[in-house]
C-alpha cells in the first residue's frame, strides 16, 4: 500500500498551461440536491469549480435555481431532461442530497447509455443499495465515494476497516471501478493498487464534507485526469484544505465552506 504524500501528488499534477481557454479543462455536470436537501448542491458545486473545472452545470429537482444562482453565479443548470443529451460534459457526479426516491432512481437508469465517467456518491450509493441495480448495466469508467455505512449497504455488513478494504480490493477488481473508502483515513483501491490518504482531520467529521469531495474528484475527471488518478488528487487535496483551515479554526468551528475556500492554498 502507498501512502499519500505530498511528493507522490506532485508527480500526478498537471500544471495549468499559459495559453488554457475555456475548452481546456473540461465541463463537469453534477446531479446533487433536492427540496430541503440544496446546501449539498452548493457545496459540491463550489468545491468542483474550485479544483480546476471550468464549466460546471448542476442538475437538480425540484428546479428550484434560485437558491444556486445566488450562491453560484459561476455555474450553469439544466433542468430533468439533461440527461438527453450528455455530448457537452466530459464527467458526471451524482448524489449529494438528491434522496432515494423515484427521480434518484431514474437519473441512475438514464446513466446506463452513457461513457462518461462517474462518480456516484451518497443517494446515488444509497440508491443502488437500495433498488439493487445490477453493476453490469454501468459501462463507463466509475468511482464510488461511500462512507463505511454506505460502503455496507452496498456490499454487506463488515465488522472492521480491515475487512472493507479487503472486500474493497476485491470489488473494485470485479466491477473494474475505483473505490474511495472514506474516513480518518481514506483508502483507495482500483483493485490493483492501494493508497492510504495522510491528510485531513476531524473537522471533516461534519455534515457536507463528502459532497465537497465529490465536486472535486468530478472536477479532475472533468479534466481528463483518469479515475484512481482524480480520486487520489481530489482526496489529498480535500484533506489538505482542512489541515490548511486549522490555522484559523478549530476542528470544532471548521465548516466545509471554510475548507472548500482553502482548496486554493492547497494547490498552491
Ligand atoms: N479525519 C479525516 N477525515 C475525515 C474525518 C477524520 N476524523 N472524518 C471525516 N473525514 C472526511 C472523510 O474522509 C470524507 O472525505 O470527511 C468526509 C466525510 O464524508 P461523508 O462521510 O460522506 O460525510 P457527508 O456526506 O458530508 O456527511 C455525513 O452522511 O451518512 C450520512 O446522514 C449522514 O448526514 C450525514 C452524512
Ligand atoms: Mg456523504
Amino acid at each position: 500500500m502507498q501512502l499519500l504524500d505530498l511528493p507522490s501528488i506532485q508527480n500526478l499534477y498537471k500544471k495549468r498551461q499559459l495559453h488554457s481557454h475555456k475548452g481546456s479543462h473540461g465541463h463537469a455536470l453534477l446531479i446533487a440536491g433536492s427540496e430541503n436537501k440544496m446546501g449539498a448542491a452548493i457545496i459540491a458545486s463550489k468545491a468542483c469549480l474550485r479544483s480546476g473545472v471550468v464549466l460546471l452545470t448542476v442538475a437538480f429537482y425540484p428546479e428550484n435555481k434560485s437558491v444556486l444562482f445566488n450562491s453560484i453565479p459561476e455555474a450553469m443548470y439544466a433542468n430533468s431532461c439533461v440527461m438527453n443529451d450528455l455530448s457537452p460534459y466530459q464527467a458526471i457526479g451524482i448524489g449529494p442530497g438528491i434522496g432515494v426516491g423515484e427521480i434518484s432512481l431514474q437519473y441512475i437508469y438514464e446513466l446506463y447509455e452513457n461513457k462518461l465517467p462517474v462518480v456516484f456518491d451518497a443517494d446515488a450509493l444509497n440508491v443502488i443499495a437500495k433498488y439493487k441495480i445490477d453493476w453490469k448495466n454501468f459501462n463507463f469508467p466509475f468511482v464510488l465515494t461511500p462512507h463505511p455505512k454506505e460502503f455496507d449497504r452496498l456490499f454487506g455488513e463488515h465488522h472492521s476497516e480491515f475487512e472493507r478494504r479487503n472486500i474493497a480490493i476485491q470489488k473494485a477488481k470485479d466491477l473494474n471501478c475505483v473505490i474511495v473508502l472514506k474516513g480518518h483515513k481514506t483508502f483507495i483501491t482500483d483493485g490493483i493498487q492501494t493508497f492510504e490518504n495522510t491528510t485531513g482531520n476531524s473537522g471533516l467529521a461534519k455534515g457536507g464534507s463528502g459532497d465537497a469531495l465529490t465536486g472535486m474528484i468530478t472536477s479532475f475527471l472533468a479534466q481528463g485526469y483518469e479515475p484512481i488518478h482524480a480520486s487520489i488528487l481530489g482526496v489529498y487535496l480535500h484533506g489538505l484544505a482542512a489541515d490548511i483551515t486549522l490555522q484559523s479554526q478549530s476542528e470544532e468551528s471548521m465548516l466545509i465552506t471554510d475548507v472548500i475556500a482553502n482548496i486554493g492554498l492547497a494547490f498552491k
